[in-house]
């Protein structure tokens, strides 16, 4: 039984308890700018959990896709990943602890089919600092379908997972209470960072044991439930939401109790076919086995780096085909960031060449059962991840040596294996790199800080304890000099006649970009004068304007002016402007290594991006009345000339 069996075979088994369908949801969700990304399947459900009603009713089930940015440190190990897929039903005010126990245990023992003996369980010990007491109901009823199995289930208390680790478990002992840092579940994590408002509740987590062998004793401490180590892997989470946390902190019992439960797919299949390792079920096997083609390396002596990839990769791939293009914000820097690291990973195995649009086949192949509400995207998407992918191999190398040069190894480093937490053992002292070279990376060849710091880990480059710090300040610093700057510039007071060439030069930026976006993207400014009375502006086109170009072009640029676009700017490496912010330049062979690049209207979707010396307005509302163009004429040969005015807003 594969993973799509799986899946298939959960839904139907759910659905014969009398529980709906509904469709997943998208990865990033409208309208909850708590988190990032769909982390859990009971994200979208959160206002009927709260209590509103469910159009399909009091018991749900679906299989939705989750991505989780915070593991994104722990991936590389056998189990964990970024992207997964989480089964899961609901019970919205229906049936609670007693049938969704034994429900899952029939799944998981009769219909897929695992060995009774191998499951393990752990409960909620309580809160005394809450007043929220043991999960004994949970237990009592634990015990109950393990004796139907042939198992007497025996109880065991571990309260931390350190306790845990230093303790193991007994002979006979199946079911473990632990604090709230392992069996207590809110969107926040433990008992103290529930966010206020949300619902939570004592959780009852499910384990497949993979063998006592498994366990790294040494690494890991004796093994339990909770220990890091590869023995158990937790293959199911059902949480008793009793509690919703009020505003001053304390905890009240819901009206209504509902049950919330998911179950990583893939963790299961793992389980289902005996592996301890998730990288080696049918959803995974495709990309590694592409892996291993491409870099003639077996996936038993790189498993760090294939794994990396093959998580971000799904990662990305889904995330593009949602509609998501790379950026240095939010989401954006997500995607950028899962991209990036996949190529410097894939260096690692000896992968220099583009590898995406082969490495992507197989995992766009595995979502293809994606409904297209969801995967808005799907025909784009590779698009997407190549520009991306040539975009960063433009700046890499020389990013690369840039950083290795930083360090006083002075480029001699050879890329290596990565060795976790080889700087612990590096005998030097004084940091080769602090947060301001860092940002430098950053700023100019677009390397995400968390990939710097990985590849300084990765050289043996040392890093200033401060850098985190350093790093920020940097940030800070540039802002505000671009904040300062424009505000300097522009002090208000009356205005003259240099403010009124100021407002002429902003407009042309305004008016290129307008050409660009309705006439041809292929527009560059071929000329332009501007005095106090009036803009001039030449370039090239291979037409007369049409009386609708021409309204077209008016129209965008006093709608810019009227959204009051800012106006920013910061300086560059020359590289970096042209191919990675595509900033427009009319003399790229004429500009020095560095050169500044007004923005309008913000970095993620700007309306223009200009090589520029400036100077301009702060932003575009000062230029305080509407464009007009005066006259279309023509300049040269395949160059065309416009002459426009700002008028006072009521004049035409
Ligand atoms: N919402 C629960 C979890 O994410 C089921 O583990």
């Amino acid at each position: 039984m594969n993973a799509n069996e799986i899946r298939e075979k959960y839904l139907e088994f759910q659905k014969s308890k009398g529980h709906k369908e509904i469709p997943p949801s998208p990865l990033v969700l409208e309208n909850d700018p708590t988190t990032l990304f769909t982390g859990s399947g009971m994200q979208p459900l959160l206002p009927y959990l709260l209590g509103k009603k469910h159009p399909e009713g009091t018991r749900l089930t679906d299989s939705q896709p989750c991505l989780r940015l915070q593991d994104i440190d722990d991936v590389g190990d056998p189990r964990h990943t970024t992207v997964f897929e989480m089964l899961g039903n609901w019970s919205l005010g229906d049936y609670f602890k007693e049938e969704q126990i034994s429900n899952y245990f029939e799944f998981l023992t009769e219909v897929i089919g695992l060995d009774p003996a191998k499951i393990y369980v752990t409960c909620f010990i309580g809160s005394e600092k809450y007043g929220i007491p043991k999960d004994e109901e949970a237990a009592k009823i634990w015990q109950k379908v393990f004796k139907k199995a042939g198992i007497e289930a025996k109880i065991a208390e571990i309260g931390s997972a350190e306790n845990g680790d230093k303790r193991g478990i007994k002979p006979g002992e199946r079911i473990f209470f632990y604090d709230d840092k392992e069996n207590w579940w809110s969107r926040g994590g433990g008992i103290e960072t529930t966010p206020k408002g949300d619902p939570c509740g004592p959780d009852s987590e499910v384990f497949y044991d993979f063998g006592e062998d498994k366990q790294d004793i040494e690494k890991y401490g004796q093994s339990h439930p909770a220990s890091d180590g590869a023995r158990f892997m937790e293959i199911g989470n059902q949480v008793f939401m009793q509690y919703r946390r009020n505003d001053d902190g304390t905890f009240s019992e819901l009206e209504h109790k509902n049950v919330d439960f998911g179950g990583g797919l893939e963790r299961l299949a793992a389980a289902k076919i005996g592996s301890f390792d998730v990288f080696k079920i049918s959803l995974m096997r495709p990309i590694i086995d592409k892996l291993e083609e491409l870099s003639g390396k077996d996936y038993n002596n790189n498993t760090d780096e294939m794994r990396i990839i093959a998580d971000h990769l799904r990662g990305a791939y889904l995330l593009a085909a949602q509609g998501l293009s790379p950026s240095n914000k939010a989401q954006g820097y997500a995607l950028r960031r899962f991209i990036r690291r996949a190529i410097l990973k894939a260096l690692d195995l000896g992968i220099a060449q583009d590898f995406l649009k082969e490495t992507i086949a197989p995992i766009a192949e595995e979502y293809n059962s994606l409904p297209d509400n969801i995967l808005t995207n799907r025909a784009g998407a590779l698009e997407i991840l190549e520009k991306e992918e040539r975009a960063f191999r433009q700046t890499l190398n020389r990013g690369l040596k840039e950083m290795r040069k930083l360090s006083r190894r002075g480029g001699a480093v050879e890329p290596k294996a990565p060795q976790r937490g080889c700087l612990r053992n590096a005998p030097r002292q004084d940091p080769d790199l602090t947060g301001y070279d860092l940002f430098k990376l950053q700023d100019t060849y677009g390397f995400p800080v968390e990939v710097s710091v990985e590849q300084a880990y990765h050289d043996e480059i040392k890093l200033s304890e401060n850098w985190r710090k350093e790093f920020d300040e940097a940030l800070e610093e540039q802002r505000n000099r671009s904040k300062t700057a424009s505000k300097g510039m522009f002090k208000g007071g009356l205005e003259d006649h240099s403010d009124m060439s100021t407002k002429y030069h902003t407009a042309t930026h305004l008016l290129l970009a307008a050409l660009q976006k309705h006439v041809d993207k292929d527009i560059a400014q071929k000329g332009s004068n501007i005095t106090p009375e009036r803009m001039r502006l030449d370039f090239n086109v291979d037409h007369k304007l049409t009386d609708e170009e021409k309204q077209k072009v008016e129209d965008q640029v006093n709608e810019w002016i009227k959204q009051d676009l800012k106006v920013e700017f910061a300086e560059y490496d020359k590289d970096y402007a042209k191919n990675e912010l595509k900033a427009h330049g009319s003399f790229w062979d004429r500009y020095p290594e560095k050169v500044t690049v007004y923005t309008i209207g913000g970095p993620e979707n700007p309306a223009s991006r200009e090589v520029c010396g400036g100077p301009h307005v702060e932003s575009t509302g000062k230029l305080g009345g509407k464009f007009k163009i005066k006259k279309e004429e023509s300049s040269s040969a395949g160059v065309r000339r416009i002459k426009a005015v700002l008028v006072a807003p009521d004049e035409n």
